[in-house]
């Protein structure tokens, strides 16, 4: 079986000032000292301060990644942030389709898809979101909506490099609501299978993150589920003990 490297990453939203880089620099020390072994760990704090925490860490293992990247270099995109400007800045990852991105933003799965290009352009690796909605879960189609936005989000060239995908249930986003460890782990395989039919055995050493809710005292049952292979992590990702508590909550 491939051996997968858990990845605990924090998604800091649209939070964070110039004052909050010092979690940022509480969580580099402590991956350098005690968990880089183990664990991979990513902060992606908000584009302002992509370039201020990159060069905070330094040469730490903590990895720093943006939100979300345009689907070009440059442009007459005003507001927009490119995969090369956050390269440029220092991160080495970006997260694109989240479920607030897809919401608020109308975001496709081709323009999920054509973002994880973007990425892939600039070097970074794609942090691919996918989650099925409160009523999709109650009508029993989530893994019928999850299998599809796997399939229709992520381009082909995949390898378990440049793509991670993770699973965050919309329903449990921000909510307190988790899904058991049973559940996780059901989409999680079904996640893992379609990603096998399509990549080969590739596709059995990418990474899948669970998120939604994830908080120290939930972490090790939900981390520990098959399949899963590290979390995306929201509000506990902004305080750095809260986060290295989940971090260490890995198997
Ligand atoms: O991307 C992470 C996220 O959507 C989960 O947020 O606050 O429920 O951990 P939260």
């Amino acid at each position: 079986a491939a051996v997968r490297r858990p990845l605990v990453a924090g998604n800091w939203k649209m939070n964070g000032l110039k004052a909050s880089i010092g979690e940022i620099e509480a969580i580099a020390r402590a991956c350098d000292d005690s968990i880089s072994a183990r664990v991979d760990l990513l902060i992606c704090p908000p584009a302002t301060l992509v370039a201020l925490a990159a060069d905070s860490v330094g040469t730490s293992q903590l990895a720093i990644g943006g939100q979300d990247c345009h689907v070009k270099a440059s442009g007459a995109h005003t507001g927009d942030v490119s995969a090369e400007m956050l390269a440029d800045a220092g991160a080495t990852m970006v997260i694109v389709g989240h479920s607030e991105r897809r919401a608020d933003h109308n975001e496709s799965d081709a323009i999920v898809r054509a973002k994880a290009e973007a990425a892939w352009r600039s070097g970074l690796t794609a942090i691919v979101c996918v989650g099925e909605s409160e009523a999709q879960r109650k009508a029993g189609e989530h893994l019928d909506v999850v299998g599809g936005q796997v399939t229709a989000s992520i381009p082909d060239g995949a390898t378990p490099t440049n793509l991670v995908v993770a699973y965050e249930p919309i329903w449990a986003i921000g909510t307190g609501l988790v899904p058991t460890p049973e559940d996780v782990a059901e989409v999680h395989s079904l996640v893992r299978a379609v990603l096998v039919e399509r990549f080969g055995e590739a596709g059995q050493a990418m990474r899948i993150l669970y998120g939604g809710s994830v908080k120290p005292d939930n972490a090790a049952a939900l981390l520990g589920a098959a399949n899963v292979d590290g979390a995306l992590v929201g509000g506990a990702s902004l305080k750095a003990t809260d986060f290295l508590a989940i971090a260490r909550a890995c198997p």
